[in-house]
């Protein structure tokens, strides 16, 4: 049988790194790499109580088909949740999506076409990079530094596009406890960001997945909230602030924008699954999405506390290490000297039974080889210290063999 592949999937490669981490499924590896939630915090007994009773009593709604645009009720729930942060909106600029991996494929079938520039971090998330990749966007980087993307670079690479003759859609963003780096963007880059999107009329896409863990620092508001024409799209995903297998997310737009994402959602599934959508509306309504949040946050902070000591504890000094100290999220970014190629030594660090991202895949200009993400949710705080222990060992090793091989040892 010949292959009948169209052209985008055949291009489209899995990702290797979720390829390698398989084989950190091992129940003797300390795995840092999964960026998944720490399932001690999904409110489970509150959600089968509000399962069985919905199923029961509300079989005939909650088991059918719904609006495109999602469940009343639940985008209400969002807009009174998200007034107190500066955010107003109506449930008509809410669109329930099927968790945010769908609203970033949505982005792209609505405002995407083959060729034209989405500017993105050096790092940023690989899971927006591989739908950037299927629409065929042409993903231009611009290095983090510490207190967000550096704009006086996205200037110069805006000129460049410009100059190129390249259309210029949009400026992909996750502001707050960034994946993988944890960095934050500061008040200032948040103004700035949007005066230059306004000056040369791009959309923002304001990915908010991590913003409400915060546990340290003062909050920060979203680009979003300081928007008044309705170019920055945001997307707000319950995989971290309730649970990932909801497969919920809400993306919040205005005017002719939601209009072109119902047309792009609609063929694409017809609506998000209802029953996940009036369970996660019943648990807001009942328990409130604030107490939850609460109630979850010092988990992560004990987590990331024991990460960051131990790195403290057990990477050598004065060896060209450094790390992010993270206010919320679920992330720590380690950057290793330069030459240090973090997926080639992951091999041994896998033998050390320990694991972690090697930073590149989160490159979209082929950089980051010396970099990796260490996410702590998923490992109590005594394991994160014996998996940090372990990194360290490898890391001595790697960096003694280099410079060996380099004859400065
Ligand atoms: C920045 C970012 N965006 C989007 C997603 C996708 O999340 P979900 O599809 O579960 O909402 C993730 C998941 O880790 C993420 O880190």
């Amino acid at each position: 049988m010949k292959h009948h592949f169209s052209r985008r999937v055949a291009g489209a490669k899995r990702s290797a790194i979720r390829e390698l981490l398989k084989l950190t499924e091992q129940p003797d590896i300390i795995s840092f790499g999964g960026g998944l939630p720490a399932p001690e915090t999904f409110p489970h007994e509150e959600m089968a109580e509000i399962a069985a009773e919905i199923i029961r009593e509300k079989y005939a709604n909650v088991l059918q088909y719904g609006l495109t645009e999602g469940s009343k009720t639940l985008r209400q729930a969002i807009c009174d949740w998200l007034k107190p942060q500066g955010v107003e909106a109506t449930i008509h600029d809410l669109l329930v999506t099927t968790a945010s991996q769908q609203a970033l494929d949505l982005l792209c079938k609505a405002f995407i076409d083959p060729g034209d520039v989405i500017f993105c971090g050096l790092p940023t998330y690989l899971g927006a990079v591989q739908a950037f990749n299927l629409f065929e966007v042409d993903k231009i980087g611009v290095q983090l530094e510490n207190d967000g993307m550096d704009l006086d670079e996205l200037e110069e690479r805006i000129a460049e596009a410009k100059d190129a003759g390249k259309t210029l859609k949009a400026i992909y963003v996750i502001p707050d406890f960034q994946n993988p780096s944890g960095i934050t963007m500061s008040l200032e880059k948040r103004k700035r960001l949007l005066e230059i999107a306004r000056r040369e009329d791009l959309l923002i896409f304001e990915d908010n997945p991590y913003g409400h863990l915060r546990f340290a620092g003062e909050p920060m508001p979203s680009i979003c909230s300081m928007d008044d024409e309705g170019r920055v799209l945001m997307m707000l995903t319950f995989s971290k602030t309730l649970c990932a297998g909801l497969r919920l997310a809400v993306m919040l737009a205005r005017g002719d924008l939601m209009d072109a994402l119902v047309r792009a959602k609609q063929p694409t599934d017809l609506c998000t699954s209802k029953l996940t959508q009036h369970l996660a509306a019943q648990y807001i309504l009942r328990y409130g999405l604030e107490n939850h949040l609460e109630e979850i946050r010092p988990i992560y902070k004990e987590k990331r506390n024991a990460m960051i000591a131990a790195l403290e504890r057990y990477m050598p000094e004065d060896a060209g290490i450094s790390w992010t100290e993270p206010e919320g999220g679920l992330f720590v970014w380690m950057r290793l000297p330069e030459g240090i190629d973090t997926t080639d030594m992951l091999q041994d660090a896998i033998e050390h039974k320990v694991a972690y991202v090697p930073g590149a895949s989160a490159y979209v200009d082929g950089g980051g080889q010396h970099t990796i993400r260490l996410s702590y949710s998923l490992v109590s705080p005594e394991t994160i210290d014996e998996g940090i222990r372990r990194l360290a060992e490898v890391v001595k090793a790697t960096i003694e063999a280099k410079q060996v091989a380099a004859g400065t040892r």
